[in-house]
C-alpha cells in the first residue's frame, strides 16, 4: 500500500493544555517503549488554551476563605444541578496537587508584593479562587511553559514525536469495537499516513468555529468530536453550548475578542446605551452566572440597547496592570478604558458537552480515551463555572496518565478486514475535491446558521429550520469520507457537530443552563441527569441518528 504506516506507544491528538500535559506527564513515566506521538492540526502553539484570560481554579490550603465543599457547591450551582457530583468533588479535591504539578512545570502564577498567590474572582464564585498568569495571560503563560518543556526538557522530548500540521481525520477501529489508531492526514504535503498504538488520546478542544461569533480560534472546529461521532462513541450534553457575556464587538467586524469575565470581578459593570447598570437586580449583579448575564446581555441588544463594560470602577493604573492585553488590544482598537466604555455583546465560547468519559477519559470505544474540552466528564452541567475547564484539563490528564501507564504500552500493528478496509478508502487516490472559496462560503453559511437558530434563544422551529438549512449544505457538500484540504475536513466536521447539537437541542424540551428553549412551558429546572446519547451498540445509519 503507497500509505505510509508508523507505531508508537501512544497517539495523543491535540496541543492545547490537556493534550501537551498528557504528553509531558506520560513521557515521564518512561514507560512508553516506543514513544508517544503527539500530532496537532496547526502549529504546536495553536489553540483554544493559548488565549485563555481569566485564570484556573486553585482550591488551596492557602486560601483560608475557600474550601473543597465551597468549590463543589459553586460548581454544581452554576451547572444548574446536573454535574456529576463525584466528579465535581474528585476535580476539586485534585486541584491543589493540579497547581503545584503546573508551577513544577514552569508556570508562574502572579504574585502579589508578599509573595502570596494572587487570587482573582469570576461569575457565580462565592469566593476569589482563580490563579492568572501575566495578569490576563493565563492561558499563553501555562501553555508556553508546557511547550517549553516538551521542546527543551530532553527527558521528556526525547520520548516525543510531534507532527504540526496534521490532522487526524479518522479513528482506526476494528471490528471488536477497539481503537488501533488514527489516520492522519498532513495539511501540507497532503500525504495520509496509518498511525496505531495501544493507546489513543483525543484532547482536541472544542466547537466555537460553528457559531459566526465566537471567542474561539480558527482551529476549533469540533474535529474531534466529529470523529468520534463517526466512530459511533457516546456523545453527551451537546446542546450546552456555553456563550460568553463579554467579547469586544466591534462595528464592522465579526471577530471577538474576549474582555475577561475577571474584569467585571475585579469591579467593571455593565452598563446599556440609556446608561442603566442593568444586572444590578440580580443578587450576584455583573457576576450572574454566565448563562444568566449572556441572557440579560442579548436582551438589551434585542431591544435596541447597546451594551458596554464600564471599567472606570477598576482605577486605570490597575486596570492597565492587571489587564495589560484587553487594555492594549481595546486600545489598538481606539477604545480608552480611561475615557471609554467598552463595547461587548456575547460570542460561542465553550462546549459544555463532548465525548462521554470517566475522570480518567475512559471513553466508550476500548483504548480511546478523551480529555478537556472534547470530553464531557459531567464536570460542568448545564453551564460550566468559569476557569474550571483549565483546571478539568490539568486533573484529567494526569488521571489518564495514570490510568494507561499501568498498561502494556508496547506498540503493535493490529490490522484487522475492518481496520484494513478504512485505510484502504485513504489510499485510494479517488476523494472529494473542491473550490475552498465554496468551501469557505458553505462554513459562513453554516455558521450563520448555527447563530441565528441554536444560539442563546431556541426554539424547536428555530433548531428544525436549522437542521434542515444545514442538511441543504451536506447535499451541496457530500460526506464522502475522504476530502483534498483542511477546510474540507473541517466543513465535514462542523456540519457533523452541528447536527449532534441541534439533535441534543430538540431532545431536551426545556431550559437549564445555557439551554434556553424560549417555547418551554416547563419554568422548573430539571435535575433529570437527562442526556442524548449515541449508542454505541446502535448499529443504524449514522445519517438516521444524525439528520
Ligand atoms: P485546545 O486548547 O482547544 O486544544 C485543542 C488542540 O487540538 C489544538 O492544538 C488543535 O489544533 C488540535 N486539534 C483539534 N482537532 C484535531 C485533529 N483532528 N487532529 C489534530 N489536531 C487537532 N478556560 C478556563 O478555565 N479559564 C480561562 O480563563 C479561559 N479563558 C478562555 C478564553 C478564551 C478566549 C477561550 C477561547 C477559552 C477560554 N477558556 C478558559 C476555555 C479553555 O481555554 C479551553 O476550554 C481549554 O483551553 C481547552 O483545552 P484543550 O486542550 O481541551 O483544547
Ligand atoms: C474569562 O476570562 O472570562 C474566561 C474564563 C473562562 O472561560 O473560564
Amino acid at each position: 500500500m503507497p500509505m505510509k504506516h508508523s507505531t508508537y506507544s501512544a497517539i495523543i491528538v491535540g496541543s492545547g493544555i490537556a493534550g501537551l500535559y498528557a504528553a509531558i506527564k506520560l513521557a515521564q513515566t518512561e514507560k512508553v517503549p516506543d514513544g508517544i506521538l503527539l500530532l496537532t492540526k496547526s502549529s504546536l502553539s495553536e489553540c483554544n488554551s493559548r488565549y485563555a484570560q481569566g485564570g484556573i481554579v486553585g482550591v488551596l490550603d492557602e486560601n483560608k476563605q475557600d474550601s473543597i465543599s465551597l468549590h463543589v457547591a459553586d460548581t454544581i450551582k452554576a451547572g444548574c444541578g446536573l454535574s456529576d457530583f463525584n466528579v465535581v468533588k474528585f476535580i476539586s479535591e485534585n486541584s491543589q496537587h493540579a497547581i503545584e504539578d503546573l508551577m513544577a512545570c514552569g508556570v508562574n502564577f502572579d504574585r502579589n508584593e508578599q509573595n502570596n498567590l494572587n487570587f482573582t474572582l469570576e461569575g457565580a464564585h462565592s469566593v476569589r479562587r482563580i490563579l492568572h498568569v501575566g495578569g490576563d495571560a493565563t492561558g499563553y503563560g501555562i501553555e508556553k511553559a508546557l511547550v517549553d518543556k516538551i521542546l527543551n526538557d530532553s527527558t521528556v522530548s526525547s520520548n516525543i514525536t510531534i507532527y504540526e500540521h496534521t490532522l487526524a481525520v479518522e479513528l482506526l477501529l476494528d471490528a471488536n469495537n477497539n481503537c488501533r489508531g488514527v489516520i492522519s492526514f498532513n495539511s501540507a504535503t497532503k500525504e495520509y499516513e496509518a498511525l496505531y498504538a495501544p493507546v489513543t488520546l483525543l484532547a482536541t478542544g472544542g466547537t466555537g468555529q460553528i457559531y459566526k461569533y465566537t471567542t474561539n480560534p480558527s482551529v476549533t472546529t469540533g474535529d474531534g468530536l466529529a470523529l468520534a461521532i463517526k466512530a459511533r462513541a457516546n456523545i453527551k450534553d451537546m446542546e450546552f453550548i456555553q456563550f460568553h457575556p463579554t467579547a469586544l464587538s466591534l462595528e464592522n467586524s465579526d471577530s471577538r475578542f474576549l474582555i475577561s469575565e475577571s474584569v467585571r470581578g475585579e469591579g467593571a459593570k455593565l452598563i446599556n446605551s440609556k446608561g442603566e447598570y442593568f444586572m444590578h437586580n440580580h443578587p450576584q449583579k455583573d457576576l450572574a452566572p454566565r448563562d444568566v448575564v449572556a441572557r440579560e446581555i442579548y436582551a438589551q441588544l434585542s431591544s435596541g440597547n447597546k451594551v458596554y463594560l464600564d471599567a472606570s470602577f477598576i482605577g486605570v493604573d490597575k486596570f492597565k496592570k492587571r489587564f495589560p492585553n484587553i487594555y492594549k488590544t481595546c486600545l489598538e482598537n481606539n477604545i480608552d478604558i480611561t475615557k471609554d466604555f467598552i463595547p461587548v455583546s456575547p460570542a460561542a465560547h465553550y462546549c459544555m458537552g463532548g465525548i462521554k468519559t470517566e475522570v480518567n477519559g475512559m471513553t466508550s470505544i476500548n483504548n480511546l480515551y478523551a480529555v478537556g474540552e472534547a470530553a464531557c466528564t459531567s464536570l460542568h452541567g448545564a453551564n460550566r463555572l468559569a476557569s474550571n475547564s483549565l483546571l478539568e484539563c490539568v486533573v484529567t490528564s494526569y488521571e489518564f496518565v495514570n490510568t494507561v501507564s499501568k498498561l502494556d504500552l508496547h506498540s503493535s500493528k493490529i490490522i484487522d478486514e475492518t481496520v484494513l478496509n478504512t485505510i484502504k478508502k485513504y489510499a485510494d487516490s479517488d476523494c472529494y475535491s473542491s473550490d475552498s472559496a465554496y468551501v469557505n462560503g458553505l462554513k459562513a453559511k453554516l455558521k450563520n446558521i448555527m447563530w441565528n437558530n441554536v444560539g442563546i434563544i431556541r426554539t424547536e422551529t428555530s433548531l428544525l429550520t436549522a437542521l434542515s438549512e444545514i442538511n441543504k449544505i451536506s447535499e451541496l457538500f457530500p460526506d464522502k469520507d475522504k476530502c483534498n484540504t483542511l477546510d474540507e475536513y473541517e466543513l465535514r466536521n462542523m456540519l457533523l457537530v452541528s447536527k449532534c447539537i441541534i439533535n441534543a437541542a430538540l431532545n431536551r424540551k426545556e431550559s437549564i443552563g445555557a439551554h434556553f428553549r424560549a417555547d418551554s412551558n416547563d419554568k422548573s429546572v430539571s435535575k433529570q441527569q437527562a442526556c442524548y446519547i449515541y449508542s454505541a451498540e446502535d448499529k443504524t445509519d449514522e445519517s438516521k441518528i444524525i439528520a
